[in-house]
């Protein structure tokens, strides 16, 4: 038996929700190729995509590694795997890449086994694959990239997901600027300590976006979107961060912020065409600093 299996990119956090929120986009994403075969095991037979920056050591590697933990669970190690990862999206990018490979050997195992699992059940093994790429095992990319829209993680012990509902006319414009950000650095940089009047404020500005996000109510979605606790640090690792803030808002976007661990930024649109013209706008801008980068632009 064999299976091609897609998994999403993911913004995570979405401003204001460290680690408890985030959505899926229609592209980029990863794919993999598993193939059942009789000799007991999971190995990576094949790595495209990666410029060979990805393990193929099935131990170290976070698409075999949950698979193991997942056949480990099933009790099934009699079950022999061969793993092909096809990324076709670019890695260390705050854009959920490790999770986007994760999901989708985890879908491919489940469905090869007649789904001994539902969905929702594969989280926590796509966690452990982030707690190997990243030293912590955060769901707000594999959440998102399993059960696909808005997800909120009300909780992680015990684990509490929820979808959300969006407005169906949301759009994300998407830039990666082509420098190295690993999520494992940019999650060490976060202070652990808050301030009670800061904490009100993110408190009081998730809240504000789950709802605007139930009312469809894009000026609530929009004005909820800031962030006292992460961008202020992390801002720092995004080259012109302001400024591309700056000229998304401009340009009519409701909402600017990095995604997940950045360098990606992301901004919200109501519309398609703004959303294109945003990323354009902010790729000249990159290419004026001589910063590559790669753009894309989806519905929420
Ligand atoms: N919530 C995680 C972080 C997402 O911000 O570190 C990483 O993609």
């Amino acid at each position: 038996k064999s299976i091609k299996v897609f998994a999403p990119a993911t913004v995570a956090n979405v401003v204001c929700g460290y680690d408890v929120l985030g959505f899926a986009v229609n592209a980029p994403g990863d794919e993999v190729t598993m193939n059942l075969v009789d000799k007991p095991g999971v190995r990576i037979s094949k790595i495209t995509g990666d410029d060979g920056r990805l393990p193929l050591d099935a131990s170290r590697n976070t698409v075999s590694a949950s698979v193991q933990h997942y056949l480990d669970h099933v009790k099934r190690n009699d079950v022999g795997v061969e793993i092909e990862l096809h990324k076709k999206m670019p890695i260390g990018s705050g854009l959920g890449s490790s999770s986007a490979s994760t999901v989708a050997g985890l879908f491919a195992i489940n469905t090869l086994l007649d789904d001994l699992l539902t969905v929702k059940e594969l989280v926590p093994f796509a966690m452990k694959g982030e707690e190997l790429a990243c030293g912590y095992g955060h769901a707000d990319n594999v959440a998102p990239a399993l059960l696909g829209g808005f997800v909120l993680i009300r909780s992680y012990n015990p684990l509490d997901i929820i979808k959300l509902p969006h407005p169906d006319n949301l759009h994300a414009a998407i830039v990666f600027p082509e420098v190295d950000v690993p999520t494992r650095d940019a999650r060490q940089m976060i202070r652990s300590k808050v301030f009670l009047k800061d904490a009100v404020t993110q408190w009081g500005n998730i809240a504000g976006l789950v709802s605007g996000l139930f009312m469809k109510d894009y000026d609530l979605i929009g004005r909820s979107m800031t962030d006292v606790l992460v961008e202020p640090t992390r801002s720092i690792l995004i080259p012109d961060f302001y400024k591309l803030k700056e000229i998304a808002l401009a340009e009519g976007a409701l909402s600017f912020g990095i995604s997940g661990s950045g360098p990606s930024v992301f901004a919200f649109t109501k519309e398609e065409e703004t959303a294109a013209k945003i990323v354009a706008k902010l790729q000249q801008h990159l290419n004026k600093l001589n910063i590559g980068s790669q753009t894309y632009v989806s519905a929420v």
